[in-house]
């Protein structure tokens, strides 16, 4: 097949897209490995999605990463999806095959654990997890996190039933369990991992004292030019580390970018040149 000389053609679709940090990330990444690519953040709504992921493999483009509220879109458009993200029901990375068919994966899961493991040196095997939250991020999660054999995973949830059909969808060889907020008094873990959407909006969840184990860690998914309100809790319960996802953020690209070109990025150069614009 001819091909033309101009760059491939990378994307963010989603709403709203206007501070994604992703075409950033993913200029670095092609600058440091030597890839000739476009990326860019497209505002798309969930009614003209199809048409328009449609539009852009049909245009020349590669690859495509699909962000809020357009994850489980992309899962019903991809033609085949991964395991993980066929029981995540959520896809983030949409790769164009060369038979021209759509592959769908979910790369938030592996980027949570890679932050945590190599970047954060932090082991998950034996921990318990307590994951705040029962909608799509913590859906997207489980199942890497499962992964490492922690000893044991709670899902707590303002709607109850959500956490409990969440746990039962996942449940296996790592004893998880769903709950409400309340049932947490007089629990505690080593890893607290934030997924609600309550950061969005500096709300947090209500947590009783002495949820965090010694020497525990929090994560919050969620990003900000400020620590976000979870990250100000796990500060001030004495978290050993209270990390957002900026982490996570850079290593679910490097995962897609992968999956696109082959080519594995370094990641934490990245994630330092990210950290002080965030702070400014
Ligand atoms: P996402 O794809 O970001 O996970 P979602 O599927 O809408 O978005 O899920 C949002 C999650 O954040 C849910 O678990 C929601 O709790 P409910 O299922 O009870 O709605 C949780 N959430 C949002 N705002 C919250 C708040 N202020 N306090 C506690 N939980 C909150």
């Amino acid at each position: 097949m001819l091909r033309n000389s101009s760059p491939d053609q990378y994307a963010v679709f989603g709403s709203p897209i206007k501070h994604s940090k992703s075409p950033i990330i993913h200029e670095q990444f092609a600058k440091q490995t030597g890839q000739d690519l476009v990326y860019t953040a497209q505002e798309v709504s969930a009614e003209y999605f199809s048409a328009a992921v449609d539009d852009f493999f049909a245009n020349g483009g590669q690859g495509l990463n699909c962000t809020v509220p357009l994850k489980e879109l992309a899962w019903q458009y991809a033609n085949f999806r991964s395991e993980r993200a066929e029981r995540s029901k959520a896809v983030n990375t949409l790769v164009l095959q060369d038979d021209g068919s759509i592959l769908g994966e979910n790369t938030d899961g592996i980027g949570l654990v890679t932050d945590l493991v190599s970047n954060q040196g932090i082991s998950l095997k034996d921990s318990s997890i307590l994951i705040l939250g029962a909608g799509g991020a913590s859906r997207g999660i489980i199942e890497p996190i499962l992964s490492q054999l922690p000893d044991n995973v709670v899902i707590a949830n303002r709607t109850v039933v959500k956490a409990i059909n969440l746990a039962d969808e996942f449940a296996g060889t790592v004893p998880i369990k769903g709950c409400d907020f309340d049932a947490l008094a007089g629990q505690n873990f080593t890893l607290v991992l934030n997924a609600t959407s309550a950061s969005l909006t500096n709300q947090l969840p209500p947590l009783p004292e002495g949820l965090l184990a010694e020497n525990g860690v929090c994560y919050d998914l969620a990003y900000a030019n400020e620590p976000t309100t979870f990250v100000r809790w796990g500060q001030a319960n004495y978290a050993e580390k209270s990390l957002d996802g900026l982490g996570m953020l850079v290593e679910q690209a490097a995962e897609a970018f992968y999956l696109w070109r082959g080519v594995r990025p370094e990641t934490q150069l990245v994630i330092d040149s990210l950290r002080p614009q965030m702070k400014s």
